[in-house]
């Protein structure tokens, strides 16, 4: 923030996820689709040391999914963001998890946080004396050494997390686990922003120089947009730093298939929770396929799944139920003359491409 020379106060936007909640309030976009999923490829403005890395104007590509606390997003979006580095390329990757709680637990714990801190207040850092009262938990973050000693001995927010944040973090390690997603839990992991609940992550790269290692990250923010005046809607997302993308590309020499567009786009509505795991196979190994697929959360009968697809602009709609789970053979509908087609879906990987190739034209 600086005044201009008319003595104007000017901001540049740091990031994009306050601002898309802005403009999802203010227009009212959460009545469009639940839940509904946004990208920006944007520039940011920090006022940072710039380093190799580190810039005051960078770019980022943000993705939000804003309407559902079902741990399954949680799960999809971290997905997302591990396979756009796995399809560029990159393999030297880690994917750092935490939950940081709910507005509940958090405040029960900061509480606990620092009254364990307080004998050690004067030896910590000028930065973290101000962390303490204003953001307490970015301490966490500090990169000197002796503040990093006296974060030692308190204890982690995962110990005080509530009950339905402890479920919540149990399932979206499941769906990480049955996307055979590999990740460590970081009890240190707060990240830079306040708005955060719940799951937050971050993958880093270790090709990268060990300071600025974070090639994206992200999380929930359950919370933010009742803070903004909007209804209380969760959401979860994260943003990648594009510039070091870059850096990373050039420095490995990666070469980058752009795969074609694809027009077809199926929706699968899942009759019943039980029925979730089978249904994200069947979600993955569509996008797989370069076919791209979603998930109508949260609706109870058919034809709120419909109308759900006709929002969404979906091409098909493949219900998920009691038939199809047992016999494991799904039926692709046309959204819109609700002809059919049907997939034995224990058939080998490739013969699925093959009929879906012929059928989906
Ligand atoms: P963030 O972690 O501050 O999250 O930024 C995301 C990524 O942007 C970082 O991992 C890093 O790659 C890149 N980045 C950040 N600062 C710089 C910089 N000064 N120079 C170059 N690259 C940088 C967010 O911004 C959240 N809005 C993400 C999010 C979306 N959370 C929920 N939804």
């Amino acid at each position: 923030t600086f005044l201009d020379k008319k003595g104007r106060s000017i901001t540049l936007r740091p990031e994009g996820t306050a601002p898309i909640v802005r403009a999802v309030i203010e227009h009212k976009l959460y009545n469009l689709y639940n839940p509904l999923k946004l990208f920006y490829i944007e520039n940011m403005f920090r006022y940072e040391r710039p380093q190799k890395g580190r810039m005051r104007e960078f770019w980022q590509i943000g993705v939000e999914a804003i309407g559902q606390d079902n741990p399954l997003i949680d799960a999809e979006i971290i997905l997302l963001l591990n396979t756009i580095f796995k399809n560029i390329g990159f393999t030297n990757l880690k994917l750092l998890i935490n939950s940081v709680g709910c507005k509940v637990c958090r405040k029960e714990y900061v509480k606990i946080f620092k009254d364990k801190l307080k004998k050690d207040f004067e030896y910590l850092c000028d930065d973290c004396k101000e962390r303490y009262e204003k953001n307490p938990l970015r301490i966490f973050d500090c990169k000197i050494e002796n503040c990093k000693n006296i974060i030692k001995s308190v204890p982690s927010i995962y110990d005080f997390l509530c009950n339905n944040c402890k479920a919540h973090f149990l399932e979206v390690r499941n769906y990480l686990g049955l996307f055979n997603l590999k990740y460590e839990i970081k009890h240190e992991l707060v990240r830079g922003f306040d708005y955060y609940t719940r799951t937050i992550f971050e993958i880093i790269s270790k090709d990268l120089a060990s300071v600025q290692n974070a090639l994206g990250g992200g999380g929930r923010y359950d919370n933010l947009i009742e803070q903004f005046g909007g209804p209380p809607i969760p959401a979860v997302g994260f943003a990648i730093g594009l510039d070091r993308t870059i850096i990373l590309i050039k420095q490995l020499g990666l070469d980058l298939n752009v795969s074609e567009k694809n027009d077809k786009k199926i929706l699968i509505a899942i009759l019943d929770k039980k029925f979730e795991p089978f249904s994200l196979e069947i979600l993955l190994t569509l996008r797989s396929f370069n076919i791209i697929a979603d998930i109508s959360y949260g609706k109870k009968s058919i034809e709120s799944h419909i109308k759900n697809a006709q929002k969404g602009v979906f091409s098909h709609i493949v219900f998920v139920g009691e038939n199809e789970f047992n016999n494991k053979v799904i039926n692709i509908k046309d959204i819109k003359n609700f002809s059919q087609f049907s997939i034995d879906w224990s058939l080998d990987k490739i013969k699925i491409k093959e009929i879906l190739d012929k059928m989906l034209i």
